[in-house]
């Protein structure tokens, strides 16, 4: 049986540091979703559909192997979507200290919910730094994003809409 992995995250923009955790956790499961999921807590800047659609051009361009798929979710819980899917476990990116504390409960919380199990992946440290966050405050103040995120999103940030 096929094990499936989903990857969840806001990707509000998809930025190196994720594509760096995408492609490990490809190399290790069989089929990886990765999981477009609106956070309330956020403010966001793109629609849901566009950060699904520059993650699959950043995916297809990076040449990333092709056991991943990208999708949404906005309805229920995100382990609602691993029930579905038959996917036994979550993938989280862990840059610091910080994202443990922010990760551990939501972890444990998925677990009782549902069982799904969290699996977390260190990234290429060059990425520590990196987050979407930081992203879209640089981009909102016109600044270069390239270092930061793949050509498709800078493109996409930095051209007029
Ligand atoms: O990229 P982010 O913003 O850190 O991702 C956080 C996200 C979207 C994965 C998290 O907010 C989430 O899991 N949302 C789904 C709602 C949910 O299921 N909550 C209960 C369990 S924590």
């Amino acid at each position: 049986m096929s094990t499936i992995a989903v990857v969840p995250g806001s990707f509000d923009p998809v930025t190196l540091g994720h594509l760096d955790v995408i492609g490990r956790a490809a190399g290790i499961f069989d089929e990886v979703h990765v999981l477009v999921v609106h956070n309330p807590d956020k403010s966001a800047l793109l629609p849901i559909a566009q950060r699904v659609s520059l993650i699959q051009q950043a995916i297809a361009d990076g040449g990333l192997p092709e056991n991943i798929i990208v999708t949404s979710w906005s309805v229920g819980l995100l382990v609602d979507y691993c029930v579905e899917v038959g996917a036994k476990v979550l993938v989280k990116g862990i840059r610091s200290q910080v994202d443990v504390a922010y990760e551990t409960p939501m972890a444990i919380v998925n677990r009782n919910l549902s069982g799904v199990e969290t699996v977390f992946l260190l990234p290429d440290p060059a990425h520590a730094h990196v987050s979407s966050s930081l992203v879209r405050q640089v981009a909102g103040l016109g600044g270069d994003v390239s270092p930061y995120v793949p050509p498709v999103v800078a493109e996409f940030l930095q051209s007029p809409r």
